[in-house]
């Protein structure tokens, strides 16, 4: 596996030590804009090796023709948010510098998955995938495993109890209007409404959707990262060892759950060839209402693009 992450920023740094530590890869490319911080960060990285005991070669670089032949690309390029931004005033900046990364990965990489975290996710994601010209299986974003981390989270607060006992899925576009699936979540299969009460809830349901902004407030010149990153090689992972995960991620939709020509947040199947199937959960009118609000969000911002 050749695994190359676009972006030597928080995120991208973050995932490229992840993937070598979790030994998922042979080689780790890292690239960035600026010059020497991939560079930097890469030995740095890679100098941690006799340590944490991985074999990676971690390789720092401004040129794509070190990223040749990838199998996985993860895309972390661009800006993050500041206090009182949306992930949506991104949009123009980051679709401009998404656009010129995804010419040179398809240049590089033809064969390889993009895994995009850039945001606002789900409308870089289909600027990833128009300009690649990919089929839709190799390109799709992260964001439901984010965003049901922090619900998950959240969750394990308020009750005392282990995080890995407490499964849901967080569906829709990665905004505030995102759908944490509250009928869906369960504490060791017991439905979570018999252990929280609804309005309370409901609380936890809001924190999550703001969850993004409640780090960017704290961090004030930048925006998470541990978790995101986490969350990007939990589907790496899932890619490299063919493991059929079933994960929320953002990928395109030609009809399912009645949508359709949009990236969003849905239940999928993860394995070797990337989204391998678009898993269609039975949702209720109110959910179902809810993740149409929210693709019709996304497909506004993919209708405002410029590029
Ligand atoms: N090519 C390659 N790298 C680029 C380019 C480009 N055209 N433009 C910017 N970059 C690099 C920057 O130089 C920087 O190192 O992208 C990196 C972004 O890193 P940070 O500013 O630390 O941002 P980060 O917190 O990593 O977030 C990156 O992920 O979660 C999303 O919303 C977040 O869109 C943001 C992205």
């Amino acid at each position: 596996m050749k695994i190359s992450v676009i972006g030597a920023g928080h995120v991208g740094a973050t995932a490229a030590q992840r993937i070598a530590e979790k030994k998922l890869a042979q080689e780790v490319v890292l690239v960035d804009i600026v010059e020497g911080i991939p560079q930097g960060k890469g030995l740095d990285m890679w100098e941690s090796a006799p340590i944490e005991g991985f074999d990676a070669k971690v390789i720092g670089t401004n040129d794509y023709a070190d990223t040749a032949n990838s199998d996985i690309v993860v895309v972390t390029a661009g800006l993050a948010r500041k206090p009182g931004m949306s992930r949506d005033d991104l949009r123009d900046k980051n679709a401009e510098i998404i656009k010129s990364v995804t010419e040179q990965i398809a240049k590089y990489s033809p064969q390889t998955k993009i895994i995009m975290v850039t945001n606002p996710l789900d409308v870089m994601t289909y600027v990833a995938y128009k300009v690649s010209g990919f089929e839709p299986n190799r390109v799709f974003g992260q964001a439901g495993i984010l965003d049901t981390a922090r619900y998950r989270t959240f969750l394990s607060m308020e009750l005392g109890i282990s995080v890995r006992d407490i499964q849901a899925m967080v569906l829709g576009g990665h905004g505030d209007d995102m759908v944490p699936l509250i009928r869906y979540t369960t504490v060791s299969g017991i439905p979570v409404t018999q252990m929280i009460s609804r309005d309370r809830l409901e609380e936890i349901v809001q924190r999550t959707r703001v969850g993004g902004g409640e780090i960017v407030k704290y961090l004030k010149t930048g925006s998470a990262y541990y978790a995101p990153s986490a969350a990007t090689v939990e589907m790496v992972e899932a890619v490299v060892h063919d493991a059929k995960r079933l994960l929320p991620c953002s990928a395109w939709l030609t009809g399912q759950f009645g949508i359709s020509d949009t990236y969003a947040g849905v239940p999928v199947i993860l394995g070797k060839d990337g989204v391998e199937k678009i898993v269609e959960i039975e949702l209720n009118d109110e959910e179902r209402a809810m993740l149409h609000a929210s693709a019709n969000h996304v497909k506004e911002n993919i209708a405002a693009l410029k590029i």
